[in-house]
Formats: structure tokens, C-alpha cells, sequence
């Protein structure tokens, strides 16, 4: 059963920002959620996390964790040592991890912990080869490679600064040992923190085995101290995503500008254009084509759906349906299937049966369309009096004519007409024609008297 600890109760300073560090967003989701995920896919049965700077926004931010306080932070090591309470009862390894280093993947955390098992290693660190080791902690090895000890980048001196291979600030440790072995780690360093690191020549010069093991490929294990770095994790992240929905049969024609969220799940042989955003927990079927110029936020949208320079939130789109250019489909709405919808419509809290057209510069809020209904160029309905919202329903194969105000609450029966132009205040009832206009008078010769006059 393997245990996992995660530090997350650092302010993140390096930020500037009010947020805390772990929660700000990496492929649309918290940095520290990504971790926690990495671990579970690893098999850890149980996730402790540490927090402090910002504890309620973090505890009400990721789910599915146990939580601890460090109400000061003092340090890595530090961190870990609030955790102890929670581990006493715990054998074995206990993997530890760092909130802010969101691209690790169960796949790396899986082949580590068990190459510390194997090795029957006190302690294991996870390294990696950085181009640039800038902020890392620095591994340093004996002449005969053995781990030796971890330098921060603020006690370092110009040699050990030029060592590429960095401390991921992923360790695997013999639960009881570790929480033994930190009570003689000291603050004794540039910062005036109990490092983490700092544990591991502990255990060693107690006689116990420590060790390290190298991840493949460095880009894993990223560490976010800024924006900057924020943004190369971002990037990363989203071509990890795209890569993974290309090779599961997904077209992505230029995936430099497009951006879908890590938790976003599209069909076989959809195809999506650039400039496009799709985020949250989107849910997108085969066949479709997204794009160009589309944001889906929180989105269910079906097989065969065609889509451009439209933004959708928090809606359903059924099967079949053409959608755009340009289209706000807002909450709570359900577009049915084989539906046609653009050229500036908005749609809000709204259902929309199948087969019905809103082709043209329709406002429809708080409305049950049915199925088989034409609603006309300009059509608004009229669903607030400036203190409460009103619902209106528009019947099966209805024909709204262009330009009609429906002012809610309001029914339009079951393949009724309405005029062009109409300002509909009463129900209409089925299959009837209703015409709410001024009538057309015609004066003659109109030219003839202003000429006289
Ligand atoms: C740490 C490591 C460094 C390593 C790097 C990898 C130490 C001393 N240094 O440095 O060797 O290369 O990570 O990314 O461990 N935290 C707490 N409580 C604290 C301090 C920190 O929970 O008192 C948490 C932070 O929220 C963060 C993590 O621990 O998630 C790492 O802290 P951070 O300050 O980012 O450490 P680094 O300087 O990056
Ligand atoms: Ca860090």
C-alpha cells in the first residue's frame, strides 16, 4: 500500500500573487490537483497534503485528499514533519512530492517508487537533467556516482552552480526512518529552513542505504517557483494533451493555437481548427468539426456537430447540430439535435428541439422551443421586466415571422404562424395565425400634396 505526501502550504512568493501557488492552473486545472492525480494513477491508496499559505482556498479546492496544517512554514523538512501525526501508523515507503511540479506522471511516480523498492534503499530521490538547473536544489554524487547530498541553489558555490542534475522534489523514504532521521535536521543554511533535502545525509551517515534515480525525461518534473515557468508548464501540459488525443485518432490541424484543458475528452475523427479553446470538463463526440475561432467551456456536445467562431458555456449540443458563425449558447441550455443556429444568435437557458432552425440575430432566453420550429431573423423574447425573468414555450413546427417580440410569460401553440414584425403579449393558440402590428395605411398621392404645400 503506498502512502503519499504532498507540500503544498508554501505562499510561493516568486508568484506575485494573491493566489496561492499550487492552485493557479496549468492545462485549466490547479497545479496541486494534477500532482494528487499523478500519485493515484502511481496506485497511492492515500493522499496527505500539507497546507498553510491559504489553507480554506486550498482544502476547497482539490478533492478527494486528507489535509494538514503547517501553520508556519519553515521549510520543506519542516513540512513534512507536521505531517507525522498522520503517518504514525504507517509501514513501509511513503512517497513524497511537491504541489508545484504539475506535469509529473503516474508512469514516472509508478517506475520510482518501484525502483526504490527494489533497491531496498532508506531513501531514493528522484533527479533529472536540467539545461538549466537555475532555483533547483543540485545533486552531488561521490567520485563513485553515490548520492551524496543535495545543495540549494542559495548555498551554493560557483562549481556545485554549474551541476546540471537537479533534486526533483520527488523522494521515496522508509516512513519511520524519515520521520526518525528529520529531527536532526537542522536550519543551519542560507534561508534559515529545515530543508528536506538535508534528511537524506542523515539517514546515510546513520548507515542507512539512500539512493537516486533519474527521470527520463526531465520536462516531468518541472518545478513552478514563477509565471514564466508557469507558462512553459501550460505549454507543456496542453501538447502532452493534444499529442495523446492525436494519437487516439483526433485531427488537430495547428496545435500551437489551440488549447484544450487536461480534463477535455473528444471522439474519433473530430477535427478541430485552430484558435481554439476548449476547456473544463468539455465533452465532445466523433465526426465533429470544432473551429475555427471556438470556445467551449463545461460543453456535452454530440456526433457530427459543425462549429465556428462561437462561444458556448456550461450547454448541451446534441448530435447533428450547425452551429455559427457566431453564437452564444449560455447555462442551462440544450440545443437538440440537427438543429441549424448562427449568424449572431444567443441562446440562454433554453431548449431547443430537434430539427429547428434559429438561423439569423435571435435572442432566446428562458425558452422551450419544439421540435421542427422556424423561428424568423431578429426574433426576441422578451423574458425580464427589469425585476423577475419569464419563460416562453414555442410549440412543435411553429413559424415565428421575423422581427417578433415575444413578451413572457407567453405560449405559442403547437404549428402556429406568427407575422412578421408582431409584438406577441397573449398566447397563441395551435395551428392559429397571429399578426400583432399596426395595420399598413397607404396615402395617395403623397408626392403631388408635398409639392403643393
Ligand atoms: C525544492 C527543493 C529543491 C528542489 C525543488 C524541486 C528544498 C529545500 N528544496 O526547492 O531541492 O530542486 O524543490 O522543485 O526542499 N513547502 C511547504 N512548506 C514549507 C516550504 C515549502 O509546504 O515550509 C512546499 C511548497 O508549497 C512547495 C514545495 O514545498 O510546493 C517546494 O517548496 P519551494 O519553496 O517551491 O521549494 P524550491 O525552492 O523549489
Ligand atoms: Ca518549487
Amino acid at each position: 500500500m503506498l502512502e503519499t505526501l504532498i507540500l503544498a502550504a508554501g505562499k510561493g512568493t516568486r508568484m506575485k500573487s494573491k493566489l496561492p501557488k499550487v492552485l493557479h492552473k496549468v492545462g485549466g486545472k490547479p497545479m496541486l490537483q494534477h500532482v494528487v492525480d499523478a500519485a493515484k494513477k502511481a496506485g497511492s491508496s492515500r493522499e496527505v497534503v500539507v497546507i498553510g499559505a491559504g489553507a480554506e482556498l486550498v482544502e476547497k479546492s482539490v478533492k478527494d485528499v486528507e489535509f494538514v496544517l503547517q501553520a508556519e512554514q519553515l521549510g520543506t523538512g519542516h513540512a513534512v514533519m507536521s505531517a507525522k501525526e498522520k503517518f504514525a501508523a504507517s509501514k513501509g515507503t511513503v512517497l513524497i512530492l511537491c504541489g508545484d511540479t504539475p506535469l509529473l506522471t503516474g508512469e514516472l511516480l509508478k517506475n520510482f517508487t518501484a525502483a526504490h523498492e527494489e533497491s531496498k534503499n532508506a531513501a531514493t530521490v528522484l533527479t533529472a537533467k536540467m539545461p538549466d538547473a537555475t532555483g533547483y536544489g543540485r545533486i552531488l554524487r561521490d567520485t563513485d556516482g553515490t548520492l551524496q547530498k543535495i545543495v540549494e541553489e542559495k548555498d551554493a558555490d560557483e562549481i556545485e552552480k554549474k551541476i546540471h542534475e537537479v533534486n526533483a522534489g520527488v523522494y521515496c523514504f522508509d516512513v519511520q526512518k524519515l520521520f526518525d532521521a528529520l529531527t536532526k535536521v537542522t536550519n543551519d543554511n542560507a534561508q534559515g529552513e529545515y530543508y528536506l533535502p538535508d534528511v537524506l545525509p542523515v539517514l546515510k551517515d546513520a548507515g542507512e542505504r539512500i539512493g537516486a534515480f533519474t527521470a527520463e525525461y526531465a520536462v516531468e518534473t518541472l518545478g513552478i517557483n514563477t509565471r514564466v515557468q508557469l507558462a512553459a508548464a501550460d505549454r507543456a501540459i496542453r501538447m502532452r494533451k493534444e499529442q495523446a488525443l492525436m494519437e487516439a485518432g483526433v485531427t488537430i490541424i495547428d496545435p500551437n493555437t489551440t488549447f484544450i484543458d487536461d480534463e477535455v475528452q473528444i471522439g474519433q475523427d473530430t477535427i478541430i481548427y485552430p484558435n481554439t479553446y476548449i476547456e473544463g470538463k468539455t465533452v465532445i463526440g466523433e465526426d465533429c468539426a470544432i473551429g475555427p475561432n471556438i470556445r467551449f467551456t463545461n460543453m456535452i456536445v454530440g456526433n457530427k456537430v459543425t462549429a465556428q467562431f462561437s462561444y458556448c458555456h456550461e450547454a448541451e449540443i446534441c448530435d447533428g447540430v450547425t452551429l455559427g458563425p457566431y453564437v452564444h449558447i449560455r447555462p442551462g441550455t440544450t440545443i437538440g439535435e440537427n438543429v441549424k443556429i448562427g449568424n449572431f444568435v444567443e441562446v440562454k437557458n433554453s431548449n431547443v428541439g430537434e430539427g429547428s432552425k434559429l438561423p439569423h440575430l435571435q435572442y432566446i432566453g428562458d425558452t422551450d422551443v419544439g421540435a421542427g420550429v422556424n423561428i424568423g431573423c431578429g426574433t426576441v423574447t422578451c423574458n425580464y421586466d427589469g425585476k423577475k425573468k419569464y419563460r416562453t414555450t414555442i410549440g412543435d413546427n411553429a413559424f415565428v415571422g421575423c422581427n417578433t417580440n415575444l413578451v413572457a410569460p407567453v405560449n405559442v401553440g403547437e404549428g402556429a404562424y406568427i407575422g412578421a414584425g408582431s409584438t406577441i403579449t397573449k398566447d397563441v393558440p395551435k395551428d392559429n395565425l397571429a399578426i400583432a402590428r399596426a395595420r399598413q395605411t397607404n396615402i395617395e398621392v403623397w408626392n403631388d400634396k408635398r409639392k403643393l404645400s
